[in-house]
């Protein structure tokens, strides 16, 4: 695992873009792995200036979605379908065509997960899986506790994932309590993963995550255990490192 300090999330959000713009020059149709959450918002920022300012061809670029909200309408402006075409497909000058995600309103939601996993392997797989982290040290919503060799699969948030991410809604009521989301075997077979942290209240997780021991009590350590990863960091959330 590499770890890189940044000074701050600006500047984690350039590094990473770089990464991505990278890997669009070598495989100019990679499938890019994209999370949700304000950590990332700086990267897709970056990444749409290159692409606006023609240091980049993002055109041939495939999209796919790492988690979603179960039970939350079609065009809601917090599901992470809406969120990933607002803040990623959208920018890099992309379509829903480009894009695919795991169902969260389907009826038989085993069924979509399934599927959800086989067409990110026949799309040849993630060629670059952008990770957040949560403050308990979930990636995707892999919540503590979550089998390390889990595939996409629905999970119930905890309490604290709900309250940290309630900021997006206008009722902390309104959190759904059920998720899809990539497992965390599904996350470790894209070929490279960045994990981007930001801010002093990432400190604990990223420390337990990078120096702690391989737990599923700490989903993001899982990380340990990928032959190519990533983890960008700035200096708040280095901290207790
Ligand atoms: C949610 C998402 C994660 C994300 C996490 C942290 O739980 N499912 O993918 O990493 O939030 O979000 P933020 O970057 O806003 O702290």
């Amino acid at each position: 695992m590499e770890v890189v300090i940044v000074q701050d999330a600006v500047a984690g959000g350039e590094l990473v873009a770089e990464t991505i713009a990278a890997l669009l020059k070598r495989k100019p149709d990679a499938l890019l792995g994209v999370a949700t959450g304000s950590t990332p918002l700086p990267v897709y920022q970056a990444l749409a200036a290159q692409v606006r300012a023609s240091a980049v061809d993002a055109s041939r670029a495939r999209i796919c979605q790492l988690d979603e909200y179960v039970g939350l309408p079609a065009g809601h402006p917090e599901s992470y379908r809406s969120v990933v075409l607002r803040e990623v497909v959208e920018p890099l000058g992309l379509t829903e065509e480009s894009f695919m995600g795991p169902d969260g309103s389907a009826e038989d939601i085993a069924a979509a997960c399934a599927d959800y996993d086989r067409a990110l392997a026949e799309a040849g797989g993630v060629d670059l899986q952008l990770l957040g982290i949560g403050t308990d040290g979930h990636i995707g919503f892999n919540e503590p506790c979550s089998s390390l060799a889990s595939r996409t699969r629905i999970k119930t948030l905890t309490k604290q994932t709900r309250e940290d991410n309630a900021r997006f809604f206008d009722s902390p009521d309104e959190v759904p309590h059920h998720v899809v989301t990539q497992g965390i075997g599904t996350i470790l077979d894209a070929r490279h993963l960045v994990l981007l942290a930001t801010g002093e209240a990432k400190a604990e997780a990223v420390a337990l995550a990078v120096e702690g021991p391989l737990s599923a009590l700490v989903p993001a350590s899982a990380l340990q255990m990928h032959p190519h990863a990533t983890v960008v960091v700035d200096e708040a959330a280095a901290s207790k490192l």
